[in-house]
């Protein structure tokens, strides 16, 4: 029997939280070593990035399943990917690298100017997200939020670029990333990757 929709919403939203939860506990137990800002930071972005994923499953296990209340949780996953990437950034700005000559730390590093893109686009899709913007758009939303396959790429080449030294986890991530934009090129064409690119009318 499958679970009803608002419990099972309700499931994903604690999840989501397990991240930002176990942060708290390793923080509150002196589980994060002797460098807990970075390591914070770390982990923050990788929730971001796993989020990300995540919200890209959706469509295909709604339609592998049959079972539509996985698109339900997408806008949800979708936000919360953004909570973390905000977390993210708060904490390396606050443990890693500090508050002043933004313009300097934003620009310098190459994986830092691929995971500032992706934040912006995230940012943009969340503010977009809702029923307002939804109807303000109208046949422009969906183009436009095609951009989180944009957003996923420079997301997986900031968190493949600021690698040290293995890249397996790096590759691991990369290679689920290729196989859902796979299976949706394989069922709705290439064209549904292109963002901003508008349905032709009739
Ligand atoms: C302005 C935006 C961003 C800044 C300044 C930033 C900065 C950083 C920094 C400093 C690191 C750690 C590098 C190191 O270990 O020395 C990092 C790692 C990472 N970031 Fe970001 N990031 C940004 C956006 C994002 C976004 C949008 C995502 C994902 C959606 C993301 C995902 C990751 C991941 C997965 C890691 C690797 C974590 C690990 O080592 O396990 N970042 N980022």
């Amino acid at each position: 029997m499958a679970l009803p929709i608002p419990l099972f919403k309700g499931v994903v939203f604690v999840l989501a939280l397990l991240p930002l939860s176990g942060i708290a506990w390793d923080l509150y137990s002196a589980g994060l070593g002797p460098d807990p800002g970075q390591i914070i930071t770390e982990r923050l972005g990788l929730a971001a990035f796993q989020c990300l994923l995540l919200t890209l499953c959706m469509t295909p296990f709604a339609r592998w399943t049959g079972w539509s209340a996985w698109v339900r949780v997408r806008r949800m996953l979708g936000l919360f990917t953004f909570f973390y990437a905000c977390l993210h950034l708060l904490a390396f700005l606050q443990f890693v690298l500090g508050w002043s000559d933004l313009g300097t730390t934003f620009t310098q590093r190459p994986y830092i100017v691929l995971g500032a893109l992706s934040f912006l686009l995230l940012a943009m899709l969340a503010a977009t997200s809702f029923q307002m913007a939804m109807r303000r758009l109208g046949r422009r939303w969906k183009p436009l939020h095609r951009l989180v396959y944009l957003a996923v790429l420079l997301a997986w080449g900031h968190y493949l670029w600021q690698a040290r030294s293995d890249i397996t986890p790096m590759v691991a991530y990369g290679m689920v990333m290729l196989l859902l934009l796979a299976v949706r090129v394989r069922w709705f064409g290439w064209a549904s990757l292109v963002p901003l690119r508008r349905p032709a009318r009739g």
